[in-house]
């Protein structure tokens, strides 16, 4: 990272929708120059550039010109490799959206571009970085909560018709895969990162209701290297919509429960009824004793209560702010291209398994398989229409 005078050079491709979060972000940082724009719709950079207060540039080569340190590429996933690919030729590090690419193919690509860059790839998934998920993942890591055994994850999300309108939603070639791509990936990723590695999913997709050609609900059941067993649902057709991870331990039950982003009052923290009882002098092990959120036994034994500090939410500021903080620090950045591969490993296998019918291990995602390159396998539609089919 070549910072001068302590600040990161900071550029933006995409000045789309998501990109207004990262522009607020990177503002807000002391640690941040922001050099310039680009947008394959020049008005769309230039009307951009004006709100901000930068400089739209007329092609992703003349913002490459002025050697920025990061950019931020807000564009369509399908876009993503591309743009990639010539931000680490130059030497740029970049912090990339979700899903980093729409397929392992590519991720893969990307991986070994990024190993002979001098610049790295970070990728969007700002739920790894409120506090409420830093406090779940040290202390799961530690064991102080106990060993995982079932763990639950909805992403019970809601999209009309309309929402489909936009020619490159709804289909392969413009999404490259479905909700649980789009939409489920946010959970899925906090899940893996909070419960660590996966072995197998048995998986369903279905098309009920809407007129796309991929899933809008999916289901899975997945198994974890350390024994526990999650269940992982992604639907576009709940009405009252919500985000949930619940993750029971030999210790208690860790729970989050959102929608588009947490802060620490929406996680909890549910002793285990033998260690309340313990706790609280000889009671029955059996005897319920809390009530959702926070334990009678008092502080000084909850871990969970005692981890409590600063309550960072979970969106783009909390991930961009601890990016910048580590890069002008020279710390690693923990959110790397490569800690995302088990994500798209996942979702990848989500697919594999509901359209091929089988369980797939995460072995099984080897580049002689279909649906290492696409994530509808390359089969024909018809083949995949009736296997999304719920009939
Ligand atoms: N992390 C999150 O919570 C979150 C939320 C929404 C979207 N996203 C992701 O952000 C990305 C962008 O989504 P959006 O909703 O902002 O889309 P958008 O359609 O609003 O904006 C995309 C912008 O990229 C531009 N663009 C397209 N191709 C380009 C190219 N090759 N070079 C330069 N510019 C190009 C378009 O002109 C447009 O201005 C997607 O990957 C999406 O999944 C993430």
């Amino acid at each position: 990272m070549n910072s001068r005078d302590g600040k990161v050079r900071v550029g933006i491709v995409g000045c789309g929708a998501i990109a207004n979060a990262h522009v607020l972000a990177y503002l807000s940082s002391p640690h941040v120059e922001l050099i310039g724009v680009f947008d394959s719709d020049g008005a769309r950079a230039e009307a951009f550039a004006a709100k901000h207060g930068t400089t739209a540039y007329p092609t992703l080569q003349a913002l490459i010109d002025l050697a920025p340190d990061l950019v931020s590429v807000a564009t369509p996933p399908g876009s993503h490799t591309q743009l990639t690919l010539a931000l680490l030729a130059a030497g740029c590090s970049v912090l990339l959206e979700k899903p980093p690419t729409i397929n392992l193919a590519d991720m893969d690509i990307l991986l070994a571009a990024e190993s002979e860059s001098a610049g790295s790839v970070y990728v969007v998934f700002q739920h790894r970085h409120g506090s409420g998920a830093r406090r779940a993942h040290s202390l799961l890591a530690s064991g102080a909560l106990g060993v995982p055994q079932v763990a639950v994850c909805e992403t019970l999300w809601f999209r009309p018709d309309s929402y489909f309108l936009p020619d490159w939603r709804g289909n392969w070639a413009g999404e490259g895969g479905g909700p649980t791509l789009g939409h489920g990936i946010h959970q899925i990723d906090l899940l893996l990162h909070l419960m660590g590695d996966w072995d197998t999913i048995d998986a369903k997709a279905s098309r009920i209701a809407r007129p796309i050609e991929f899933e809008d609900v999916s289901m899975a059941i997945v198994t974890f290297a350390n024994g526990a067993l999650g269940s992982v649902v992604t639907s576009l057709l709940s009405p009252r919509e919500t985000s949930r991870i619940r993750i029971d331990t030999t210790g208690g039950t860790l729970e989050v429960e959102h929608l588009y982003g947490y802060s620490d009052s929406d996680w909890s923290w549910f002793p285990a009824p033998e260690e309340v009882a313990a706790a609280s002098n000889g009671r029955d092990p059996g005897m319920a004793t809390t009530t959702h959120g926070n334990s009678d036994i008092g502080d000084a034994a909850n871990p969970w209560a005692v981890s409590a500090g600063t309550d960072v939410q979970s969106n783009h500021a909390a991930q961009i702010h601890h990016l910048i903080d580590d890069l002008v620090a020279g710390r690693p950045h923990e959110t790397t291209l490569s800690s995302t591969r088990p994500t798209m490993e996942f979702v990848t296998a989500l697919y594999a398994s509901s359209l091929e019918r089988a369980s797939i291990r995460r072995s099984d995602l080897t580049p002689d398989r279909g649906f290492y390159h696409r994530l509808d396998g390359g089969l024909d539609a018809d083949v995949v229409g009736r296997r999304l089919s719920v009939h």
